[in-house]
């Protein structure tokens, strides 16, 4: 697939059927994970890029949605960003529309005066090729809380700073 017929944009909310049905169709995401994009598709649906707290773009090949990402400040911070949800359709896995989608975020939380990103994961071993996605893209390994979701499952906490 070349990488430069893909496009990334903001989705308008005529988006919302199909990114919320490749988030579902994505395996390591559980029902109340679609749940919670739902939520944040929602906010930012109902109230716009501008007036949202949550911030969505989505990459594109001939208009379908290939994955999709969600971002947005960290309340109380100044310059704290976090990675609310990053997710690339099942088939489309692993051909680099991830690390197009995460590079979209750090350029625009750089605009927006952030400085530093932050991503939450999961330590549990189906995680691994996400935590490796993190790393090959440049973030550090900050700190995990252990069996923070549940017993051994770790919470892992993934930061880039841009100053
Ligand atoms: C994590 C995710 C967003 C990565 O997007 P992607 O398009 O699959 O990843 P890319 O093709 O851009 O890969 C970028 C790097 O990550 C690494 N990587 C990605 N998927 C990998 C896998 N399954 N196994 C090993 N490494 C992997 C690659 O080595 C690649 O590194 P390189 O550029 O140095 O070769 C995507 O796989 C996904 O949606 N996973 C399921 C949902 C999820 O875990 N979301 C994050 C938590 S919210």
């Amino acid at each position: 697939m070349p990488a430069t017929n893909i496009e990334i944009d903001i989705p308008t909310p005529a988006d919302g059927e199909h990114l919320l049905r490749l988030a579902r169709g994505i395996s390591l995401f559980e029902a109340s994970d679609i749940e919670t994009i739902q939520e944040l598709w929602t906010e930012f649906a109902s109230k716009g890029d501008e007036s949202s707290w949550y911030h969505f773009i989505v990459s594109r090949l001939d208009g379908v949605i290939l994955g999709f990402a969600c971002y947005g400040q960290r309340p109380l911070t100044e310059g704290a960003y976090d990675l609310y949800w990053i997710g690339v359709g099942q088939n489309q896995q692993s051909r680099g529309i991830g690390k197009m989608l995460i590079g979209e975020v750090e350029k625009r939380v750089c605009s927006q005066g952030g400085r530093l990103l932050i991503a939450e994961t999961a330590g549990k071993e189906a995680f691994e090729p996400t935590r490796r996605f993190y790393l090959s893209a440049g973030y550090l390994l900050e700190a995990r809380i252990r069996d923070f979701y549940k017993l051994g499952d770790d919470l892992v906490i993934f930061t880039k700073r841009f100053s």
